[in-house]
Parts: structure tokens; C-alpha cells; sequence
């Protein structure tokens, strides 16, 4: 999914342009740490930077910034835009942080959580390299978030002869805002939860198809062995233009949060 930024790209950029009501993401997200600006700072599966620039311009020359993913391709695509400039990137695991312990004064690990293999692994070690009183700052989605995508991809199978469903999505079920609470406490008992609910408002079909084909890393695999990526996405083509030709435009209602959490020390 994340050998390189291409997928991610298409997926920031559609919430980006189509989002309503419209929201900074990464700014509203840093905003709940109250900055001193000398802090000591990790990006965690930092993907495509979107984090950067707001961490960035918070910190004075005594703050720093060090960002990390387990995508060898991801870092390379950021290492040659400008968007990296200047920061250390290090190719490394969310369960295996390389950092001596007391580190950091925050660790962010936006919307990757999900991705791990052992998230309590990765989060103890978040706690290790976390300062006393620092910030374990943490995105995600909730598991109703973007549902109606998943009821398309589920309509559109039927249509094609295929009535069960596709499995949920492990983006949507290990590490949600209904359940990242249960992981993150036994760590951090001093973690708040804060949402905001929006949605995607489509005018057209073409940007819920790049949409949706950005997910065929994780979808592609679960199909019957009859159908394939391109007839699936054609038949949800021609259902979501139906549906925006009687609507007059496609919402897709979502759910997103994060989790702040102090370290107690
Ligand atoms: C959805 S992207 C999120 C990127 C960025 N944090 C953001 O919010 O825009 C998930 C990122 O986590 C990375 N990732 C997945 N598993 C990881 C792990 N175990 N350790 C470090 N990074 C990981 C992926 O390579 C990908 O770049």
C-alpha cells in the first residue's frame, strides 16, 4: 500500500479538495500540545510529511523535528521533495523506535497505529522514548468513518454476481476511535479523545473512483478469483453516477479524531 507516496497522495488530496465543511487536519491536530517551542519531536509513519510544516513552524532553533516510517519507497519519494527539507528521515519500525529512552517531548503517530502488527508493542515503546509530561499524539478514524465506500464496493460485487462482503478492513477495525482508548490507557492513563465530524462531497464520479482505486492494494486480494480490480471498478462507477445524477452529488459522511496523550513518567 505504502511503497510509495502515490496512494497517499491521491487520498489527502481528494480530502483536501472535497471535504465540508473544510478543516486543516494536521493543524487542528498539533493544536491540542501547547507548544513552548524548543520541543524535541518524532513523526512516527510520518508518510507523505503532512505533519512537517506545522510541527515546523512551531519550533525555535532549540526544537527538532525527526521523522521515521517503515516505507523505505515513502522516504525516498519524501527525501527528494522539498517537503523533507532539512529533517532527518529514518527508515524504522513503530515497535523497534532505535531512540534512547526519554527522548522526546512528543511523539505523533497519525493514522498509522492501525497498520502495526502489535500496536501495544508500539505504544509501550512510544512511552519509553517519551519525556515525562511529554505528548503521545495519535490520529484516527472511526470505524463508521467513510462506511458508505465500503457499502459501494459491497453493492457493486452483488451486482456482479458476488453477494458475500469484503472482509473490514484492518483500517477499520485495530486501532479506531472507539477502541484506541482500551490500547492506549494501560500506557497513557491520561489520554483525552477529541472528533470531528465532516464528509466528502462529490460533484463527479472521477475522484471517488481514484478514491476508491487507491484501496486495490487491500481490496484486490479479497476478490473471488472470477472478478477482477477493473470490472469492480467499473461497476461502482456506474452506480456512483446514477446516484449523483438523481442526488446532484455524493456524500460520504466520516468520522475523525485523535488521542492526546500525557506522559505521566
Ligand atoms: C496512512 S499513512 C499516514 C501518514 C501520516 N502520518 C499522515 O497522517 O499523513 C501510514 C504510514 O505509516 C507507515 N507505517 C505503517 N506501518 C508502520 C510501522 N510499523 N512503523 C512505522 N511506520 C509504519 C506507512 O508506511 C505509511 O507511510
Amino acid at each position: 500500500m505504502y511503497a510509495s507516496q502515490d496512494r497517499l497522495i491521491i487520498r489527502s488530496r481528494t480530502h483536501d479538495i472535497y471535504s465540508y465543511p473544510k478543516i486543516n487536519f494536521p493543524e487542528w491536530v498539533i493544536s491540542y500540545i501547547p507548544w513552548q517551542g524548543d520541543e524535541r519531536v518524532l513523526d512516527i509513519g510520518c508518510g507523505a510529511g503532512l505533519y512537517f510544516d506545522p510541527v515546523r513552524i512551531r519550533l525555535d532553533k532549540n526544537g527538532y523535528l525527526i521523522a521515521a516510517d517503515l516505507s523505505y519507497g515513502m522516504l525516498k519519494d519524501l527525501k527528494s521533495s522539498k517537503q523533507s527539507n532539512m529533517i532527518p528521515l529514518l527508515n524504522a519500525n513503530a515497535t523497534r523506535i532505535p531512540f534512547v529512552s526519554n527522548s522526546f517531548d512528543v511523539v505523533l503517530a497519525n493514522h498509522m497505529l492501525y497498520y502495526v502488527q502489535d500496536i501495544r508493542k508500539a505504544v509501550r515503546n512510544i512511552r519509553r522514548i517519551l519525556r515525562p509530561r511529554g505528548y503521545f499524539i495519535a490520529a484516527t478514524n472511526s470505524r463508521h468513518s467513510m462506511n458508505r465506500f465500503q457499502l459501494e464496493i459491497t453493492e457493486s460485487l452483488s451486482v456482479l454476481g458476488y453477494k458475500n462482503r469484503l472482509p473490514t478492513q484492518k483500517t477499520q477495525k485495530h486501532f479506531t476511535l472507539e477502541s484506541g482508548a482500551d490500547i492506549i490507557r494501560p500506557f497513557f492513563p491520561n489520554v483525552q479523545i477529541k472528533q470531528i465530524k465532516n464528509a466528502l462531497i462529490f460533484p463527479n464520479t472521477d475522484p471517488v473512483l481514484a478514491y476508491i482505486n487507491s484501496l486495490q492494494p487491500s481490496c484486490e486480494p479479497l476478490l473471488p478469483p472470477y472478478l477482477s480490480w477493473e470490472d469492480l471498478l467499473d461497476q461502482i462507477g456506474i452506480q456512483i453516477s446514477k446516484k449523483i445524477q438523481k442526488e446532484g452529488k455524493y456524500t460520504v459522511p466520516k468520522i475523525t479524531g485523535v488521542f492526546i496523550a500525557e506522559n505521566e513518567g
